[in-house]
């Protein structure tokens, strides 16, 4: 038996907070709630990241929950990468029921049962605020990082939005990238504009950027682009004194991995460019939890996986915490965990031996205790429970402890259909960001732009005259991946292709 005396007095002292925290529940010791022992994280060490880990059905995404839920009573709001829709339920007070009074009763803390102020989002037109970003806004880099173009494709890309923001056309969608591409490459004024001001581009490599772009369009990112576009501030409400939890609902990333990547990308460009420096100091201004991890480290393009290692490093002096809550530790890259200072580990199991040494190697990464057979108790650990080790306030990790952890306050189900549409109905937010700005107008707008500006422009050197060559577009039409692309496309209407390869009725 463990000296449960010693136990208190080291386990106490090291998980108090001289300034706020959140409490996650109660320390464990031979499988008995020590309620002496709270076990609490210090909001100063929140933005120094975290893991929340354990097999199915463990209890990772109802911790996830509390999480929110303490940060929230704090006035922090939180973004909630919601992949299999099933986190709903925090914007409703939850119903006692004897699992969860027998709960709270072993931790002798008061359930509250009670709603947190939520914001439902969405990148593929489900209900919710829409988010958008703009193509200028995305920028050359990104895209190109997203497009995985070469070094090559990428300048052309970088060059085409040079003349864009030399001449003054602003790109908005897709639909205005491709209307500059198309006008560049097929229409003998632009491309002899283009090839006098910033040197002449090979055809062939803008029909693979314009292949890219229409990839991308498969997966939906045409919604994504867009106006009006999000405004990360927007992410830090606060209602009648809690944090908002925004919670954004991305049930298809298998089959939309660069959209999703997209997404990710924008969002932490857009937060590194808007919010300030804070450095360590304070509270976090926003905590960013990714459920189902795993599968965005799987289906990640390169370029979000180089920017998460990138931005979990330079996200924390912004006071945002990013959290992964995934099934075994190893989901995360090395890099990416080596950075993570709080871990919350549920139940591993140890069915096979791949299984067994990922135990072995997430026990291994713990502080050494004294009081628990790590490796033994870590495949046994309830649901609900879990070995955490964090940061105390000074940065030091704090001793593992067996965690008896609280029950939500708010639902521990979803939400229904007719609740989700009361709550985007009344949401303010919802609002602000649904008109769409016509793509039809925008993009006419821009074609005439496009004209007047390269007219008024002024004379930069005699046109030359310029060989008539077949179009790019027409090129890709007959290339075989163009003539995939058509076969995929032609489910969504014929009409669509020729407008978009600029073979509608103008050219025929
Ligand atoms: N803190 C808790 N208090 C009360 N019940 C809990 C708690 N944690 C988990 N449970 C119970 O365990 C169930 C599974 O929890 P949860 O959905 O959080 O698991 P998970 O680890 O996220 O699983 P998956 O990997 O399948 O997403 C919950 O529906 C709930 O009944
Ligand atoms: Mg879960």
């Amino acid at each position: 038996m463990a000296d449960k005396a010693k136990f208190i007095q080291e386990l106490y002292s090291r998980y108090s907070a001289k300034g706020e925290y959140i409490t996650l529940g109660k320390g464990m010791l031979d499988g008995e709630v020590v309620t002496e022992v709270d076990v609490k994280i210090p909001l100063k060490t929140i933005n120094r990241h975290g893991l929340i880990a354990g097999a199915t059905g463990t209890g990772k995404t109802k911790t996830l929950q509390v999480f929110a839920e303490q940060l929230s009573h704090l006035g922090i709001p939180s973004l909630v990468l919601d992949i299999k829709g099933d986190f709903s339920g925090i914007a409703e007070p939850g119903a006692e029921n004897s699992i969860i009074s027998e709960r709270y009763a072993k931790t002798q803390l008061p359930y509250q049962p009670q709603a947190f102020p939520v914001e439902l989002m969405t990148i593929s037109g489900e209900k919710g605020v829409k988010l958008r970003a703009t193509v200028t806004e995305f920028g050359p880099v990104l895209l190109s990082k997203i497009l995985e173009l070469n070094d090559t494709q990428q300048s052309i890309i970088s060059i085409v939005f040079k003349y864009c923001d030399d001449k003054g056309l602003p790109l908005i969608d897709l639909d205005d990238l491709k209307k500059v591409l198309q006008y560049v490459t097929d229409n003998p004024q632009g491309k002899a504009d283009l090839a006098n001001n910033y040197g002449s581009i090979a055809p062939a490599s803008l029909g693979t950027i314009l292949r890219s772009i229409v990839a991308l369009e498969q997966q939906g990112a045409a919604q994504f682009f867009g106006e009006p576009s999000f405004d990360v501030e927007d992410l830090l409400q606060q209602r009648d004194g809690k944090g908002v939890v925004n919670i954004l609902r991305v049930g298809n990333i298998q089959n939309q991995p660069q959209l999703f990547s997209t997404f990710m990308l924008s969002l932490f460009a857009e937060i590194y460019m808007n919010f300030p420096e804070e450095g360590d100091s304070g509270k976090p201004k926003l905590v960013l939890f990714i459920d189902e991890a795993h599968l965005i480290f799987n289906e990640a393009s390169k370029a979000l996986l180089n920017q998460i290692e990138t931005m979990v490093k330079l996200i924390r002096s912004k006071g945002v915490g990013i959290y992964f809550i995934t099934q075994i530790p190893g989901d995360v890259p090395e890099n990416v965990l080596s950075q993570l200072g709080l871990k919350i580990q549920h139940a591993l199991r140890g069915f096979t031996a791949k299984d067994r040494k990922e135990i072995s190697k997430a026990v291994e990464n713990y502080p050494i205790t004294e009081y628990y057979k790590a490796d033994e108790l870590i495949q046994n650990l309830g649901i609900g429970e879990a070995f955490i080790t964090a940061l105390d306030e000074k940065g030091i990790p704090t001793p593992l402890v067996h965690t008896y952890l609280i029950s939500p306050e708010s639902r521990m189900d979803i939400l229904n259909d007719a609740e989700v549409s009361d709550l985007t109905s009344r949401s303010a937010l919802v609002a602000k960001y649904e008109q769409t700005v016509n793509k039809d107008s925008a993009y006419e707008m821009l074609t005439s732009r496009m004209e007047q500006a390269v007219q008024n422009a002024p004379p930069t050197q005699p046109t030359r005259p310029v060989k008539e060559e077949p179009g790019v577009f027409e090129s890709v039409m007959k290339s075989r991946a163009g003539r995939t692309f058509t076969t995929t496309l032609a489910r969504e209407g014929a009409k669509f292709v020729l407008g978009m390869f600029g073979l509608g009725g103008r050219r025929r």
